[in-house]
């Protein structure tokens, strides 16, 4: 049985699918703790599921680098096989992000690499394009620029403001996330080989572009 954290700093609608297909005895990954930067409306789902807590409010911190300490810290209490960030909006200092990765990964209500950061949903209407989309990637320490596990393509719709299209993205963002925990639990998705296949592909990427004409 795979361990999850999930961090959290909202309403936690996609915690609370992750929570609902943990439910399912077949469901092959448990949530061991939920924790956030903020007294979120999403440890509600946790309490409801009895799935300990805890807070490291952002607020209360001098810097990300002493933030992110404390949170490493806690997450060192309940040792997880995985972190899930589910609408935690924070970057995390890089000794986290490197302690952590490839087994910490990230929904984002974009398709990345389009409309990286914060306002994913905002920047996708402010960009007008005709189709956005969800993706769940493994974090490294860029914006949302991890390598790529699941992504699906969402229609923007005439009308649409950030409030329905984020609407829209959620379930995709819900139903890849538990995909691809479920993968990761099962040995179908292997994080180490996921990570180093997309270092070998920047690398010859890399390669490519000082053998271009350009360069
Ligand atoms: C999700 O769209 C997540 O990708 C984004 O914030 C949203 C979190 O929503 N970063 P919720 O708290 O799970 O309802």
């Amino acid at each position: 049985m795979l361990t999850v954290a999930v961090l959290i700093s909202g309403t936690g609608s996609n915690l609370r699918a992750l929570l609902d297909a943990a439910a399912d005895p077949e469901y092959p990954a448990q949530i061991v703790v939920v924790g956030a930067d903020r007294e979120a409306e999403g440890f509600a789902h946790a309490e409801e599921y009895g799935i300990p807590s805890f807070m490291v409010p952002w607020a209360q911190f001098g810097s990300r680098e002493e933030w992110g300490a404390e949170l490493g810290r806690q997450l060192a209490v309940w040792r997880p096989d995985l972190v899930v960030l589910s609408g935690l909006m924070r970057l995390l200092p890089a000794p986290l992000v490197d302690e952590w990765s490839p087994r910490i990964i990230n929904t984002h209500p974009a398709y990345l690499p389009e409309f990286p950061g914060a306002h994913g949903v905002r920047d996708a209407l402010a960009a007008g394009v005709e189709q956005t989309g969800a993706s769940v990637i493994i974090v490294d320490n860029g914006v949302d620029s991890g390598p790529i596990l699941a992504q699906e393509r969402v229609p923007v719709l005439p009308g649409d403001d950030e409030h329905t299209l984020h609407d829209r993205l959620k379930p995709v963002e819900r139903r890849l996330v538990i995909d691809v925990v479920r993968r990761i639990a099962n040995g179908e998705l292997d994080l180490d080989a996921a990570s180093a296949g997309a270092a070998a592909a920047s690398t010859a990427a890399d390669g490519d572009a000082s053998r271009s004409p350009a360069s």
